[in-house]
């Protein structure tokens, strides 16, 4: 009896099993810790069969690490970020992992003119506003968090309203940010919406400091990076840009084909951004696609690799010119140039120029936006014959 009885409750333990696997399991939760002024943070986990694990947490909605298998399938965390809470609202935060906004990078002056009414945002960056402000940028705020798990893919929703006039913005806005993983891929999918009540400017990213080599590794500029951009947007003193579209053709800013970072960033010592800090113009999407390849990036120590789709027209490749040797996760140090960030985005202080495809958002219109962070391995030019049944990727190789 008790035999049948264990049998029957495996059997049901089993077909309760099959079925979670066939609805899918959705993400895991845990406390992160709590704010200054006192707001719980949780914490939420992504996960694909092939090793990538995502989290992220309900501060900013911010991705606080990033695990990846490297060519031999060592896993490590690949972008910055801190321990606690204390640590992201700490002065050495550079928007760690964060969605950045309501209007991310620089606006000029922060100042601009909508239906006829001048607005006015707080200064942060120099003579500008950079990064949606200074207390509530959507960096700051904590996000509410509804996790979903299909048979394909899991994924967490966090939900901001920022009401009218915050950070100087009009409007009450409703905003989005959808984190998804597939199950048999390491993909990182991010998705954005937001509604208005009022026309406002929008402009979404996420700020994560990619080193394929790990976290805390020393430099990132033995990466090989490809960028899909015939042309980019050339700054000002200020870093504002001056309106006009460029071709890369000629440039250190001409990454059609893999070149190392390492390769040009020193031309741009002596340039106000100190490094790559530029926006480049993607090319178009292919017709009825959604997204447009943006940019590739290799490092050949480790073996790791991501592209970037995205539906956005533009990218900022920023090569971490202001990291300064703080102590981030697990006690390890981000130098100058230790890691890069990637954010794909609408351009820079499209606000205040007419050419450049809008950012702003109306009333009875959805904001959608979508990018794919999609990670694999490669096995590097020197170790290429060594390895059996991997193939070694010599197209739009390194220059
Ligand atoms: C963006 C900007 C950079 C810098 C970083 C954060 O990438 O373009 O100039 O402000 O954010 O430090």
């Amino acid at each position: 009896m008790s035999l049948k009885v264990s049998k029957y409750a495996a059997s049901i333990a089993a077909l309760l099993m099959l079925s979670a696997i066939a609805n899918g399991q959705k993400p895991e939760s845990e406390p992160f810790g709590k704010t200054k002024d006192g707001t719980a943070v949780e914490v939420y986990t992504l996960k694909s069969s092939k090793g990538l694990v995502a989290k992220i947490m309900t501060r900013g909605a911010t991705l606080t690490e990033l695990h990846l298998p490297d060519k031999d399938g060592t896993i490590a965390d690949c972008i910055l970020g801190w321990d606690d809470v204390a640590g992201y609202e700490s002065e050495d935060n550079q928007y760690f992992g964060c969605t950045t906004g309501r209007v991310c990078n620089r606006i000029a002056k922060g100042k601009f003119t909508l239906d006829g009414k001048e607005y006015t945002l707080a200064i942060n960056n120099d003579l500008n506003h950079l990064h949606g402000g200074v207390e509530k940028s959507l960096d700051k705020v904590v996000w509410t968090a509804k996790t979903w798990g299909g048979e394909k893919a899991s994924g967490v929703t966090f939900t901001y309203k920022s009401p009218d006039g915050e950070e100087g913005y009009p409007g009450n806005l409703t905003v989005s940010v959808t984190y998804s993983v597939p199950r048999d891929k390491n993909n990182l999918s991010i998705s954005y919406k937001a509604t208005t009540d009022q026309a406002t400017p929008v402009n979404l990213t996420n700020h994560a400091y990619f080193n394929l080599s790990g976290a805390g590794s020393k430099t990132v500029l033995n990466h090989a990076l490809l960028v899909n951009a015939e042309s980019y947007t050339p700054n000002d003193e200020t870093l504002i840009p001056t309106g006009k579209i460029e071709s890369v053709e000629g440039t250190d800013l001409d990454f059609r084909k893999f070149t190392r970072i390492a390769k040009r960033v020193k031309n741009f010592d002596e340039k106000p951004e100190i490094g790559y800090d530029h926006n480049f113009v993607l090319k178009p999407k292919p017709e009825g696609k959604k997204m447009v390849f943006a940019a590739a990036l290799r490092d050949a120590k480790s073996g790791r690799q991501m592209r970037i789709m995205t539906s956005e027209p533009g990218i900022q490749f920023y090569s971490g010119n202001f990291l300064k040797g703080q102590v981030g996760k697990d006690g390890k140090t981000y130098a100058h140039r230790s890691a890069l960030c990637l954010e794909t985005q609408h351009f820079p202080d499209s606000i205040n120029h007419e050419n450049f495809p809008t950012t702003v958002l109306k009333p009875g219109e959805e904001f959608t936006s979508q990018s794919v962070y999609q990670f694999s391995t490669f096995v590097p030019r020197k170790n290429a014959g060594k390895a059996k049944g991997k193939k070694s990727e010599s197209k739009n190789d390194e220059k």
